[in-house]
């Protein structure tokens, strides 16, 4: 596990977008091209309306990530999500992201993704207001802004998330992780690096393009990234 590397600023491609057929072949080449996070959507159904993927694929992936020097960032977008932090620790999962919506215990669901060795992410929709965080000092290890509704690939970032980016870079403690996921691309990277954000997911931007490690290079320099 290199999870130092979730503190640098860069890009980590979301598998969501990729060919499920070719999924080896997929992280590999966006690995060649300098990935080290690897972004894993999970959807139940509930939370999100449509299901993903669940702990076997992080299974899946896990050795060739390591291998590779990188680490498996893990969004969980289900209802309860405390449920399932053992199993995707378990499958290899480097960093567990969570909902502030999808638990009333947001903070024993944060202590459970640290028990179980993992980084701690806390992700809040667009709908949920910056102020949220405050309650939260000192139990998450990022900060996971949707710059859309999740649930779906595809979708066009949201006007005013650059300013939701910096109203949150201001309330947490310099050198958190913020992490960007929804719409990002060439064209909305660098308005939200200029915000603050310091780790950009992007899924059809990379798995969508005709050349995934040419994308995944445009955006890494619309972002700053290493
Ligand atoms: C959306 C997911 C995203 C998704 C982003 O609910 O959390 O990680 O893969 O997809 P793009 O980059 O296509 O907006
Ligand atoms: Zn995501």
């Amino acid at each position: 596990m290199n999870v130092e590397l979730l503190r640098d600023v860069r890009v980590a491609p979301s598998i969501l977008a990729s060919d499920f057929a070719r999924l080896g072949e997929q992280v590999a080449e966006v690995m060649d091209a300098g990935a080290r996070v690897i972004h894993v959507d999970v959807m139940d159904g509930h939370f999100v309306p449509p299901i993903s993927i669940g702990a076997l694929i992080v299974d899946a992936l896990a050795g060739q990530v390591h291998d590779a020097g990188g680490v498996i960032d893990v969004h969980l977008m289900v209802e309860r999500p405390e449920r399932l932090v053992a199993d995707f620790a378990s499958a290899g999962a480097d960093s567990i992201t969570v909902h502030f919506e999808a638990t009333p215990h947001v903070h024993y669901a944060l202590h459970a993704v640290r028990e179980a060795g993992c980084n701690a992410g806390v992700a809040l929709n667009p709908g949920t207001p910056a102020t949220a965080v405050d309650a939260l000092a000192g139990a998450y290890d990022l900060l996971l802004c949707m710059t859309v509704d999740p649930g779906w690939g595809g979708q066009p970032y949201l006007p005013g998330s650059d300013a939701k980016v910096a109203a949150l870079r201001e309330r947490i403690p310099a050198g958190t992780p913020i992490e960007v996921d929804g719409g990002i691309g060439p064209a909305t990277a660098g308005p939200a690096a200029a915000g603050g954000a310091t780790l950009f997911v992007a899924g059809s931007s990379i798995f969508g393009a005709d050349d995934p490690a040419a994308a995944y290079r445009a955006v890494a320099a619309a972002a700053g990234a290493v």
